[in-house]
Order: structure tokens, then C-alpha cells, then sequence
């Protein structure tokens, strides 16, 4: 073990020698002997000695307890007094630089000994309870870090799951609806032509009823009726016909102006008549897309007609919000680029619930002689088989918004 530094501030030389002499002989060193307040501050910081043994009373400006003030603060190194004065407002004093030991004069070697022995083990101690206490600082801070890290982490895996999940179920939804629709295509491919004959029988046969029978009669009314309901049934057939056929037709590149001006004939005056404003942004410079015009064309009008039934269920006379927008732009999806329409409508919305069902085949919440509930699922499977994408955002009572991407013709 390294021998123990000790520096001496007496300034009666005789005492400094013989406390010197006793030190020496027990084992420790002396680094230096002063004899001033002044010149034991400037030595301590020079020598760094392990522990100081201060005269209270010295010469010169700074007595002792105001230079181990000094050494204690500035330099960490322990102070132990020897005095033969020990009123109790120098104790008092003393106190305050809260010593490691304290020795009356005169005393004997023996006594030195002791109180320099334990005054090194209490600094030593002391030394170890601070370090030790710097490195459970250390190590605490860096488990919060760490906890901080991996909460971080977990959260972000948490996200990517929830959001894999969410992928997941949309993608499952899909699939079961691309099943539907394609058996619902086989199914209808098969009976189409056997209804379709047997229907243009029934309504042959009202329509000779309806002119055979008296103007305004009940028999009249009655084969209107048969009529109509099975204009009805040749309407879902001819439907339903459309998800066998898609596909198929040939694709041109075309632009959406043109188609989403034919469509707008076909629906302006019904527009007009619900007293519903049209707002059109659609730039003229706007590329191509590769697409069967009538088929697009029967997309628009259904989701027209769907606009046109819910802003006249949550305004039916006339509102200044009674408003469809229908935008167009281009833009850039995973660096390819898109047409996007979308149509806006701030009618009766759609109940949170019933979003992931709106593209379901029959699902409809129109009474059944309005509505037959395929017209956005055959939207959907038309726009899948133009390369693009239909999806469907809304909030009850609020608005319903259609977005249509479909990709560029290269
Ligand atoms: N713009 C919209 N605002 C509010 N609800 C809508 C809107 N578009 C669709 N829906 C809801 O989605 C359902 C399904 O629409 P879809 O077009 O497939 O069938 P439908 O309009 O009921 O019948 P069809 O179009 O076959 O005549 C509608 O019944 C309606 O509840
Ligand atoms: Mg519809």
C-alpha cells in the first residue's frame, strides 16, 4: 500500500518537528510543514497530501479553520485540528467545516495516531460511499435509458403489428369479396339466359294485358306493375352480367374529361331537378388512363346516383351545401403515376360500422325497390380490373368520400 501523505500547518517549530518525528515513525510520509493559513491552502493544492493536521491559531491573516474551509472545499482533503484552545464558539466554528477529527494540546503519540488513523479510514470511506453512489447514478440512468429504448421499440412493433393486422384484414375482405364477385359472375353467366327468356315472356304477355285492359282499371295498374318489377329483374341480371364479363373488353387510352362528361349528360337533369350544384375541378392537361369508357362511365353513375340519394336524404329541398365535388389530378403512387378522382358529397354519410360493408354484393340500406346494393361492388371489381384502386371514406351525417386511383397509360 502506498505510504500516506500527511501535511503539517503548526507554526511552533518545535511541534511541527516533534509531530513530524511521530508520523515518520509510525509509517506515513510528510509532504510539507507550513506554518500560515495562506501558505497551507496554496501547499495543499501543489502536494495534494492525504489528510492535513491544522493549528487553529496561526500566524499571519487566515487561521486554521478558515484554510480548512479553504483545502476541504477546494481540494477534497480532509482536516484534522490540533489546538490547546477549545472555547465553545471556536467549536462552534470548528463544526461548521464539519472535521474529521479534532486533538486538544498537549496529547501523546498515541493519540495522534489514532485520530490521523481513523480521520484517513472515515475519508476513505467516504470517498467509496460517493463513488459508489456516482456509479448506481450512472447505472440507474442507464436503465431508464435502456427501459426508455425498448418501451420505444416494443411501442413501434406494437404499431407495425396493428397496422399488419389492419393490412391483413382489408386484404382478407378483399379476397372473400373477389370470391363473391367471381362466383356471383359464374352464376350469372349461367342463368342469365334462362331467366332472361321466361322475363321477356312475362313482360310481353303485361304489356298485352296492359293494352287489352280499361284505361285507369285496377287490371291496368296491375300489369304496369308486373311491368316494371320484372324491368327490375332483367336490370340485376344485366348486372350481375357485368362481373362475368369484366375483363374482357378491350382497353384504350382514354380521358376522363370525355367520360365524365357523357356521364354528366346522362345525370344533369336529374342533378338539376334535386336542386344539387356540381363543382368540377379536372385539369385539361391530365394524362391518359387505359380503360373501357362505358364501363368507367358506369362507375361514375353509380356513384352519382349514390351521392344524389344521400344528400337528398339529409337535405330534401334545397341547401347551399347540397354539393357534389368531383376532383381530378394526377398523382405519384410507390413512384408510378396515377389518376385520382375523387367524389365528395356532404350528404347522410355512412355509420362507421357498415364502411367495411358498402362494397359487399347486395349490400344496401335503400328499401328494396330502390336499391339493389351491387352498384359499388361492381364499381370496385371494374376499377381493380383497370389496375386501380376504390376506396371509401365517410363519417355519419358529416360527408362521403369516393376516391378512384387508376394508373397512367405508359
Ligand atoms: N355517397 C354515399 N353516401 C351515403 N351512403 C352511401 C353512399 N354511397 C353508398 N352508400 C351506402 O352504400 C350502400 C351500397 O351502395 P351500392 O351503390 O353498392 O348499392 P345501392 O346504392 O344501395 O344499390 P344500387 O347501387 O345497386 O342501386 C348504399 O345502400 C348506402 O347505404
Ligand atoms: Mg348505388
Amino acid at each position: 500500500m502506498k505510504t500516506k501523505r500527511i501535511m503539517i500547518v503548526e507554526d511552533e517549530g518545535i511541534t511541527a518537528m516533534s509531530i513530524k518525528n511521530s508520523l515518520e515513525e509510525t509509517g506515513y510520509t510528510v509532504s510539507s510543514v507550513v506554518s500560515t493559513g495562506e501558505e497551507a491552502v496554496k501547499k495543499s493544492g501543489e502536494d495534494r497530501p492525504d489528510l492535513v493536521l491544522m493549528d487553529i491559531v496561526l500566524n499571519g491573516q487566515m487561521d486554521g479553520i478558515e484554510a480548512a474551509r479553504h483545502i476541504q472545499s477546494r481540494f477534497n482533503i480532509p482536516v484534522v485540528y490540533l489546538t490547546a484552545y477549545s472555547d465553545d464558539k471556536m467549536i462552534d466554528r470548528v463544526r461548521e467545516t464539519t472535521p474529521f477529527g479534532y486533538i486538544i494540546k498537549p496529547f501523546d503519540e498515541r493519540e495522534l495516531r489514532v485520530a490521523v488513523e481513523i480521520a484517513l479510514y472515515k475519508h476513505d470511506i467516504e470517498r467509496k460511499l460517493i463513488e459508489s453512489e456516482r456509479e448506481l447514478r450512472k447505472h440507474r440512468e442507464q436503465l431508464s435509458k435502456l427501459v426508455e429504448e425498448r418501451t420505444s421499440e416494443l411501442r413501434s412493433s406494437y404499431d407495425l403489428l396493428k397496422e399488419e393486422i389492419n393490412d391483413r384484414r382489408v386484404a382478407e375482405a378483399e379476397t372473400i369479396r373477389a370470391g363473391q364477385l367471381a362466383a356471383l359472375g359464374e352464376l350469372a353467366a349461367g342463368v342469365a339466359h334462362e331467366i332472361n327468356n321466361p322475363i321477356n315472356g312475362i313482360m310481353n304477355y303485361a304489356q298485352l294485358l296492359l293494352n287489352k285492359s280499361i284505361p285507369d282499371s285496377s287490371e291496368q295498374d296491375i300489369a304496369a306493375r308486373i311491368i316494371k318489377e320484372s324491368d327490375r329483374i332483367a336490370h340485376i341480371v344485366k348486372s350481375l352480367l357485368s362481373f362475368a364479363r369484366e375483363g374482357k373488353e378491350e382497353k384504350n387510352p382514354v380521358r376522363i374529361q370525355d367520360i365524365m362528361s357523357d356521364t354528366l349528360g346522362l345525370t344533369e337533369t336529374q342533378l338539376k331537378k334535386d336542386s344539387i350544384k356540381i363543382e368540377i375541378d379536372i385539369p385539361v392537361n391530365l394524362p391518359r388512363i387505359n380503360a373501357q369508357p362505358q364501363q368507367l362511365e358506369q362507375v361514375f353513375l353509380n356513384i352519382i346516383s349514390n351521392a344524389r340519394y344521400a344528400l337528398n336524404q339529409k337535405y330534401p329541398g334545397g341547401h347551399k351545401n347540397k354539393i357534389l365535388e368531383i376532383r381530378c389530378k394526377e398523382i405519384m403512387i410507390d413512384k408510378k403515376p396515377y389518376v385520382r378522382l375523387s367524389f365528395n358529397d356532404r350528404g347522410a354519410g355512412i355509420p362507421e360500422a357498415l364502411l367495411g360493408k358498402v362494397m359487399n354484393p347486395f349490400y344496401s340500406s335503400k328499401p328494396s325497390n330502390v336499391g339493389t346494393g351491387l352498384g359499388l361492388s361492381i364499381s370496385h371489381s371494374i376499377i381493380k380490373n383497370h389496375g386501380g384502386k376504390l376506396v371509401i371514406d365517410s363519417v355519419e351525417g358529416e360527408f362521403t368520400k369516393v376516391i378512384i386511383d387508376v394508373p397512367v397509360t405508359n
